[in-house]
């Protein structure tokens, strides 16, 4: 690999609002491909991914805003606005989900799930290499079951993961400062 793609690595932040025009399809492919890399015990391929464009994103708002009070979450009307208003300039998500084979007891549940966040940390990454914004969100309804089951992601056999809103930056935002690598670092050498 050559130095400057180690670089495109280390600029890597997460941008959250962002607006349209999102991924064209040859740069969408190239995403959704980069997930296909993703180190995966058994080749199983468990990541699993919903696009959400367009007008169906307003849809999506609306139903993860009545999911959130039909479960009784927390929900001030700043955050109903604020969500809102993030996701009306959103022009792209992608719904995240890993599938849990019951018939496999060999590669622990966990591993697939390991699987499916380095999938979706590769789509990061590529979508920063191509120049645009991307975040991984948790919010809109993520741990409700009926959100899962309408984005057709049944919890009997998916883990929901989230979504990646991803399109072109609205501000251009300062690369964060990272920590340093050696505090998360010890050399263990047997002796
Ligand atoms: C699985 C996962 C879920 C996340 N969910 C949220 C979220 O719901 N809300 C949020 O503010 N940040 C969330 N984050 C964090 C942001 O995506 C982002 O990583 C964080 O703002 C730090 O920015 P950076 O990626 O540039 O370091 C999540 C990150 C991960 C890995």
């Amino acid at each position: 690999m050559s130095v400057s793609s180690v670089q495109y690595l280390l600029s890597r932040r997460s941008v959250k609002f962002v607006k349209a025009p999102g991924p064209t399809e040859e740069h969408l492919a190239q995403i959704l491909q980069s997930a296909m890399s993703a180190p995966d015990h058994g080749k199983l391929r468990p990541w699993r991914f919903a696009l959400i464009r367009g007008e169906a994103v307003a849809r999506l708002a609306d139903l993860a805003i009545n999911a959130t009070k039909t479960a009784g979450l927390p929900l001030t009307p700043e955050k109903e606005a604020s969500t809102r208003r993030w996701l009306s300039e959103v022009p792209l998500l992608i719904a995240l989900a890993c599938h849990i084979d019951h018939s496999n007891t060999k590669i622990p549940e966990d591993e697939r799930m390991l699987a499916t966040g380095a999938a979706v940390t590769n789509m990061l990454n590529a979508a920063h290499m191509l120049g645009y914004g991307a975040y991984w969100s948790t919010g809109l309804a993520t741990y409700v079951d009926e959100m899962n089951e309408a984005l057709g992601f049944d919890p009997l056999d998916y883990r929901f993961m989230g979504y990646l809103a991803i399109g072109t930056p609205i501000q251009e935002t300062a690369a964060p400062q990272r920590p340093d690598y050696h505090s998360f670092v010890t050399e263990w050498t047997g002796l």
